[in-house]
């Protein structure tokens, strides 16, 4: 049987994820070689795949690798066939809807977003026709030249937010980051998947309980 794998996405979160994981005692050395392999194999015979977020959960879904971490914005918005089996809460951040301070949105805004699903189907449950424009990154901008009325996007610090003059009008759904899980693979293999989750969920107790203290 290949090794248990886990897609683990690149960057930002990865930072937050690797001291937990090394508190949930798996070797996170080979996570920061300083090379461009895209598998990272630990001293245990686990093996890392290192995705963009983005990616992470259909390597899951399709069984390429057996966990995953991922945030819960992908999730919603894409809607996976998968397990969500522990929050690890991290990534803490927020689904909002902003516009530009003091404008007033038209009756059919127009919303420039990463999340098209997630704005549909916020406006439609508001019983609000949106006209929603599909937007790969620095979304705050299309407010402030015109593009859109309102945005719907993640809101970390809010410094984004503020530096262009936009507010928050709506809170969506908080978002934090998850462990995901393939479903056949949660069902095979729980001798080495429910260990691992325990010892995660215990270092993720134990790093809350030091925030909060
Ligand atoms: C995310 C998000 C906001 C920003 C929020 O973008 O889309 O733009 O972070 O963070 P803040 O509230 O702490 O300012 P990201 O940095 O991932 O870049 P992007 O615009 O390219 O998606």
């Amino acid at each position: 049987m290949r090794p248990l794998t886990v897609a683990v996405p690149k960057g930002r979160v990865l930072d937050k994820l690797s001291p937990l994981l090394g508190r949930a005692g798996i070797d996170t050395v080979p996570l920061f070689a300083d090379d461009r392999k895209l598998i990272r194999e630990t001293s245990a015979g686990m093996r890392f795949l290192l995705l963009k977020p983005d990616d992470v959960p259909t390597y899951v879904e399709y069984g390429a690798a057996d966990l995953g971490v991922s945030g819960r914005d992908v999730l919603l918005e894409r809607r996976y066939d998968l397990y969500q089996p522990l929050d690890l809460g991290i990534g803490r951040c927020r689904m909002v809807v902003a516009g530009l301070e003091g404008a007033r949105a038209p009756a059919v805004p127009r919303v420039g977003t990463k999340y098209p699903r997630v704005a549909t189907e916020h406006f439609a449950s508001r019983g609000v026709h949106a006209e929603v424009i599909f937007l790969q990154s620095s979304v705050e901008l299309a407010p402030l030249v015109g593009l859109a009325d309102l945005i719907v996007d993640i809101v970390e610090t809010g410094g984004t937010l503020r530096d262009n003059g936009l507010v928050i009008r709506e809170e969506i759904c908080p978002i934090s980051s998850v462990v995901i899980a393939n479903r056949a693979a949660f069902k095979l293999r729980r001798g080495e998947i429910d260990p691992l989750l325990a010892a995660l969920r215990s270092a993720v107790a134990t790093s809350q309980e030091q925030q909060s203290g």
